[in-house]
């Protein structure tokens, strides 16, 4: 962990909207910057309801985006980006969508293919506009550098990092989010949370950084699980938009450590939601790293309303019953992961040295399979 004299490097799109209704401002936006053909990237569900954008340009819609998306459909959104040259992108939904609209914002005209730009800095200057919109209060990935794809052929996600990503404007209107499934608010609620807690407990963790990280769990931990039980909730669903924000400011500098390594397989391998993995693997991660983080992990529990333990088994219960309340699912028996796969996740996790060295206990291949085996 970082002291305060460490450097950091913090960089935030120049435009930041938040709010109830702050929808409204990206069409004179769109408007101010000359731009004159839009193409939006957007799930089915947001698909639906591109005219909420209030684009007064010529607009192409991308509608096809996978949740966890792979690289055949970040190609397909590429053929459409070349094809119809637009000259800004619009991320319309949760972290699938505006994941795909950073990449195809760095890579159109280009000629490029994903793995040409996988890895930190290697994506080149882009030539378009990029404006994010997220519908989901989970991955703060409007604020970020980052972008994550499947690839079929591994399963293993490949991860591209690039300044030139980062969005031109991020308008983080809580009001998308009214229509998000008590399921989904609480994976996506509990991605939000674990971004803000492995970066708090992280090797890099930085004091500029905590601030953010453990706002971010108190406001789920105020917030979420009203969210959950009533959807309709303005204050709740603004106090998660907020903690999702504050989860990408974590990301940027910090990132996530070992939570994020072990919940991807479940992902890659068995389709689990992205939020879901993170809930299931978060008690285990978080009672692992106490003989090295007790007191951030004492106050992360006091954050979340669940009392100040310091005892393995004592975190690891309260974040369990905590997770399991919103309605998560906690067993990886329930979630058709046959237990014979286990040693083969416990392999593609331990690969995984850009999360995994980020955190504050080192992890052997063995400990993740105790891990697996004890969500199991
Ligand atoms: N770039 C980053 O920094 C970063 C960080 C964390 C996660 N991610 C990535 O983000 C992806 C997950 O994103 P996510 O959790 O936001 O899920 P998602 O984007 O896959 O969306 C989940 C589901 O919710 C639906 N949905 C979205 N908004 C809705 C709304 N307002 N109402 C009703 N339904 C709605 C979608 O159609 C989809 O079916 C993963 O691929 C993950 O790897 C990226
Ligand atoms: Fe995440």
């Amino acid at each position: 962990m970082n002291a305060l004299h460490s450097p950091i490097s913090i960089v935030r799109p120049p435009v930041v909207e938040f709010g109830a209704g702050v929808l409204f401002r990206l069409g004179p936006w769109v408007k101010a910057r000359g731009i004159k053909k839009a193409l939006v990237v957007a799930d089915a569900f947001n698909a639906a309801r591109v005219d909420q954008l209030g684009l007064e340009v010529e607009t192409v819609v991308f509608g096809e985006v996978r949740p966890e998306p792979d690289m055949p459909n970040l190609e397909k959104l590429l053929e459409l980006a070349d094809r119809t040259l637009p000259d800004l992108i619009v991320g319309f939904g949760g972290g699938s969508a505006m994941d795909l609209a950073k990449l195809v914002s760095v890579m159109i005209g280009t000629g490029q293919k994903l793995v040409d730009i996988v890895g930190p800095g290697k994506a080149g200057k882009r030539s378009v506009a990029l404006a994010q919109v997220p519908t989901t209060s989970g991955t703060g990935s409007e604020a970020g550098i980052r972008a994550l794809v499947t690839d079929p052929a591994t399963h293993a996600k490949l991860a591209v990092e690039s300044i030139h990503m980062l969005a031109d404007i991020a308008i983080v209107d809580p009001m998308l989010t009214m229509t998000v499934p008590p399921a989904v608010t609480a994976a996506t609620g509990v991605d939000a949370m674990a971004h803000c807690v492995e970066a708090y407990t992280n090797k890099k963790a930085h004091p500029i950084i905590d601030l953010y990280a453990l706002e971010g769990v108190r406001l789920v931990g105020r917030y979420l699980a009203r969210a959950v039980k009533d959807g309709g909730d303005v204050e709740a669903r603004s106090g998660l938009a907020l903690a999702s924000l504050y989860g990408g400011f974590c990301l940027g500098p910090v990132n996530t450590a070992a939570g994020h390594a072990l919940a991807y397989p479940l992902g890659t391998r068995w389709h689990i939601a992205h939020g879901a993995a993170n809930a299931l693997i978060f008690p285990h991660v978080l009672a692992f790293n106490v003989p090295v983080a007790g007191e951030k992990t004492s106050l992360i529990l006091e954050a979340l309303g669940l009392g100040t333990s310091k005892d393995e088994i004592s975190v690891r219960d309260a974040a369990y019953d905590y997770c399991g309340a919103l309605g998560v699912e906690m067993k990886l028996s329930k979630l058709g992961v046959p237990e014979s796969d286990l040693e083969i996740m416990a392999g593609d996790a331990f690969a995984i040295r850009r999360l995994l060295d980020n955190n504050p206990r080192e992890m052997t291949r063995q400990d993740i399979l105790s891990i697996y085996r004890n969500a199991y």
